[in-house]
């Protein structure tokens, strides 16, 4: 193996079995709202939303299209590229915060629809870190050799607890899947390390306050509103740009790499500020960094999955080739990965 970098895994017993995201795929529902479009629903405007955000359009799925749908096509395109077959899948993790239904897990409704029949399926709960969340949890099965294949989906119909009547929120988010299998790879580093953290005095800055056990679902909870997304816009990016960098800066020491040794960046497409601030503090120039959201808005745990599968098909990255990936999310949450692509 090539030793450009270090491998973190080394310093803990490392017994030499890696994890490599061997497919990636993708799915985005076929609706296309543009900023035009909201500007009939809410008091806003295009240029309110471009220059705020660097949105410009999102997805919405259709009424009966739901995140398993969404996660299961994802998952196909994933399973083609790596050549695995729904049998092959030991385990199937899908990272969400807009589940189906609050039980059974989403994770169960997908191994049915992509005949995983031996596969254990768990959802996990980490919001738009959710994705980075679940490639850590997948590849500790792979690398204690525990299980072979793994497939992380991050996928959300986040349309389905969006308030189309509050504009500081509406404009903010869209509904899509991306997928990933993981397995060991001759010859690879794959996923070198990922950082995860999370600061729960933080909860209320993003939450949906209805629907759990603190709130069921009454007449008067419904009539407040309590099950739409809330969000505290202007501190959720200050804590955004912090941790997103803090955790970005972990992971490379980690590897003993500096950014110019990342072929591309791939942050949680939340914001064009956000992204801007944190990868002008890593020093990463505009062309490492890899930006989707004007086309998707935000879709949480699908946002980097979605970006990676696009990043590969573009031809972006190459086999070899050094990938970030750094994510923030509701929690709150937050993490970052160095994956030998
Ligand atoms: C939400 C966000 C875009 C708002 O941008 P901002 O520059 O902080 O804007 P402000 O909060 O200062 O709002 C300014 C004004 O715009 C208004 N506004 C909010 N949304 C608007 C919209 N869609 N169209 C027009 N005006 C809008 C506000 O009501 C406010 O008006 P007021 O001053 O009269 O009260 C920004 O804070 C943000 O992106 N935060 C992070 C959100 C995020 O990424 N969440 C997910 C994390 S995973």
């Amino acid at each position: 193996m090539s030793a450009k970098f270090k491998n973190p895994r080394a310093n803990h017993n490392f017994q030499g079995r890696t994890c490599s995201i061997t497919g990636v795929g993708s799915y985005l529902p076929a609706e296309i709202l543009t900023n035009a479009d909201l500007e009939k629903l809410v008091d806003t405007s295009d240029e309110w939303i471009t220059s705020r955000t660097g949105i410009k359009a999102r997805r919405r799925a259709a009424k009966d299209e739901f995140t398993s749908d969404m996660a299961a096509h994802a998952a196909r395109r994933a399973m083609k590229m790596a050549g695995i077959t729904g049998e092959q899948i030991d385990l199937a993790i899908v990272a969400t915060i807009t589940p189906d239904m609050p039980f059974p897990a989403t994770a169960c409704l997908v191994q049915q629809k992509i005949g995983a029949r031996r596969a254990a399926a768990f959802d996990l709960e980490a919001a738009c870190s959710g994705f980075i969340y679940g490639l850590e949890v997948g590849q500790q099965f792979i690398m204690s050799r525990t299980y072979d294949t793994v497939l992380v989906i991050g996928a959300e119909k986040l349309s389905s607890i969006v308030d189309w009547s509050d504009r500081n929120t509406c404009v903010l988010f869209g509904d899509g899947a991306g997928a990933a299998i993981l397995q060991s790879r001759e010859n690879s580093h794959g996923l070198l390390t990922a950082v995860m953290g999370a600061d729960g005095a933080k909860a209320d800055l993003l939450s949906m306050p209805g629907g759990g056990s603190r709130c069921p679902a009454t007449v008067n909870s419904v009539a407040a509103k309590l099950h739409y997304l809330r969000m505290d816009g202007k501190e959720t990016f200050k804590s955004a740009v912090q941790a997103m960098l803090s955790a970005a800066q972990e992971a490379l020491r980690r590897c003993e790499i500096d950014i110019t040794k990342i072929k591309c960046v791939i942050p949680h497409q939340a914001n064009r500020r956000i992204i801007d601030a944190v990868g002008e503090r890593l020093g990463a120039t505009p062309e490492q960094i890899f930006v989707n959201l004007d086309k998707y808005g935000n879709t949480s745990a699908a946002s980097v999955a979605i970006a990676l599968d696009e990043v590969v098909s573009s031809g972006k990255i190459q086999r070899g080739d050094l990938v970030l990936l750094v994510v923030f999310g509701a929690g709150l949450t937050w993490g970052a990965a160095v994956i030998e692509w």
